[in-house]
């Protein structure tokens, strides 16, 4: 989603600017723009990408500029059109604002300054902010206490940095509710939604917090916290991330050097963690909530998307391996619920962006009520992982990709320790579980081995424009994500279905115009499965299925087979994961489609 990038320092601010937008292109926008100060102020703004923008840029820029604010914007008030891309200005052209979120009472401000006045030309919601800060300036006639004012009055979710060529030696930001970090170097300070838009210029970065605004002078930051009008005293902390984790290599896109890292993904969510001779699993960001832990009768996990199959995935191995009952939320829907919040349950967030507006809604929700908050996160210092009590990080690295790959096999990795942990030991599964982990990598990487075969068959199957993807027991969340997968990036209508409510609803689609991928790895119910194969062949239905190595009847049943090397019933979902998500990359590969950035979608939601 929108994305968020001001530089001031003593290079040229442009490189920086367009570079860190580039670096934010994943997010994903429609428009971008960039706003310049030098001797006078320039506004550069396009439809479409950051190249064409770069390229206009470059025209307008007859000087270099030690003072820049750069924007991608994902549309949410008004189409994507010159007009309403960022940076937006005030009517005297003077003050220049890019914002992520949204202004809830926007409307009301518009309406009130329209009176005093001031003509709007956008149909977006931020360009009330540069209005609002120059009504306030006019009076204050200090930009400090303008913007103060004018952020108190804001009501809903925002990322702001301004610019104004009235001080052209200064960036003024500040963050409610949406993500935005400063990158402090040697003579440089760089402001961005996340710390990729930084990081080749330095590791030692603050996050800011809600409520906060930063003014950056050419020297130096301060911070305010306006909420309770005191200054706050932040040092840059170093950021742990490797810049080679973020670029292409010899992949053609991200999605497929992502589902590639599996095997890597899988070694980096359980190094350090476990150790399978002596049965130890060790999760260090959980030690300082350990006592309150072992008090915890329920968890309600939160999370939406991938993130939330993963849940799903994690109720089965906490609810079997630890016993204790588990209940999986959309972190949509929870947050609108009423429902009693016990102070024993503890609430467990998973996100792979940590910035995700529902899930830190479900969160906010919670605070206050006594109950523990945790996170399976993979950004590391993202909102979620400073705002919960505890939790472990998924270790991933950047995923690049819009679609969520290795972030969820690194997730449902963790959710397998945390599982192990929380069962204290009691479980007959935890040493062949620990083992079973231990070897995993080099399981993904005979599924990776299989590629050429998944690709044929996604070609062949990707003439449907109906599908289905139906597992049992854990293998049911894992169809869940198979049919997300194929939806967002090849744009084929799927659905994901236990394979159990087959007889109940499902089955009445099923003709030869119907492909069905059915997880029919090794696991107690796949006799059960089989029938569901032979019901469906029954109808015509042409059928293709993942199952465990050394299953030899599947293959006279199903049209076509894919293997998964043997492991456990809960870690297979690891291995036929990556099946899945190859066989939705060649399906959407085969029909054109953009991988990595699919239409009307962005990577990390920090919108309601
Ligand atoms: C799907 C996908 C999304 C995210 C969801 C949650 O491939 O990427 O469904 O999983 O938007 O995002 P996070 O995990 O960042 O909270």
């Amino acid at each position: 989603m929108c994305g968020i990038v001001g530089y001031l320092g003593s290079k040229n601010a442009l490189a920086p600017v367009i570079d860190g937008l580039q670096a934010l292109e994943y997010r994903g926008y429609d428009s971008a723009g960039v706003a310049f100060i030098d001797g006078g102020a320039h506004l550069v703004k396009r439809v479409g990408r950051v190249d064409a923008l770069a390229k206009a840029v470059k025209a307008e820029a007859k000087t270099k500029p030690h003072l820049a604010i750069g924007h991608t914007r994902w549309a949410t008030h008004g189409a994507p059109t010159i007009i309403n891309a960022h940076p937006h200005i005030n009517q005297d052209g003077t003050i220049f604002v890019v914002h992520n979120g949204i202004i809830e009472n926007f409307a009301e401000i518009k309406t009130k300054l329209e009176q005093l006045g001031y003509q709007f030309v956008s149909d977006t919601d931020t360009e009330v902010i540069p209005q609002l800060i120059d009504y306030h300036y006019k009076k204050l006639k200090s930009f400090d206490k303008a913007f103060e004012q004018a952020l108190t009055e804001l009501r809903g979710a925002y990322a702001i940095a301004m610019v104004t060529s009235e001080e052209p030696e200064n960036l003024y930001a500040a963050r409610l509710s949406s993500p935005l970090v400063l990158g402090v170097g040697k003579g440089e300070f760089i402001l961005a939604s996340d710390p990729t838009a930084i990081m080749e210029h330095t590791k030692k970065v603050v996050y800011l917090n809600d409520y906060e605004m930063v003014k950056i002078t050419s020297k130096n930051y301060s911070i305010r916290n306006i909420q309770h009008s005191k200054k706050v005293r932040r040092v840059a902390e170093t950021l742990d991330f490797d810049v080679e984790q973020v670029k292409l290599g010899d992949y053609p896109n991200f999605m497929l050097k992502e589902i590639y890292e599996a095997p890597q993904t899988i070694r980096m969510a359980t190094l350090g963690r476990i150790r399978p001779e002596s049965a130890i699993v060790k999760l260090g960001g959980l030690a300082n909530v350990e006592l309150k832990l072992g008090s915890v009768e329920r968890i309600l996990i939160v999370a939406c998307g991938t993130s939330y199959y993963a849940g799903l995935v994690g109720e089965y191995l906490i609810e079997e391996i630890a016993g204790i009952p588990v209940e999986v939320q959309l972190a949509s829907e929870f947050k609108y619920r009423d429902e009693p919040l016990e102070p024993n349950t503890a609430v467990l967030a998973i996100s792979q962006s940590g910035e995700t507006a529902d899930t830190i809604a479900a969160l906010q929700k919670v605070e206050g009520s006594g109950m523990l908050r945790l996170g399976v996160v993979n950004a590391v210092g993202s909102t979620i992982a400073r705002m919960t009590d505890a939790g472990v990080y998924c270790h991933a690295g950047p995923e690049q990709a819009v679609a969520s790959t290795k972030a969820f096999i690194a997730q449902v990795t963790v959710l397998h320790l945390l599982a192990l942990k929380l069962s204290k030991g009691r479980t007959k599964l935890f040493k062949p579980l620990l083992k079973d982990l231990d070897e995993l990598p080099k399981k993904a990487e005979l599924v990776l081995a299989q590629a050429k075969n998944i690709e044929r068959l996604a070609k062949k199957y990707s003439r449907f424009e109906d599908f289905l993807f139906i597992g049992r027991r854990l293998s049911y969340p894992l169809s869940l994500e198979g049919a997300l997968k194929l939806k967002e990036i090849a744009y084929i209508h799927a659905e994901g279905y236990a394979a159990g409510e087959m007889k109940h609803g499902p089955l009445a689609m099923i003709d030869k115009q119907f492909g069905t991928l059915v997880i029919a790895t090794d696991g107690p119910t796949l006799e059960k499965t089989y029938s569901n194969i032979q019901e469906i062949k029954a109808r015509g239905g042409l059928v293709v299925a993942i199952a465990t190595k050394g299953n030899r009847r599947i293959a006279k049943l199903a049209d076509d087979v894919i293997y998964v090397p043997k492991s456990l019933e809960q870690t297979q979902t690891l291995l036929a994961v990556i099946v899945l998500q190859l066989f939705a990359y060649y399906a959407a590969l085969k029909l054109g489609k953009n991988v990595d950035r699919p239409r009307n979608l962005a990577k990390s939601v920090t919108v309601e």
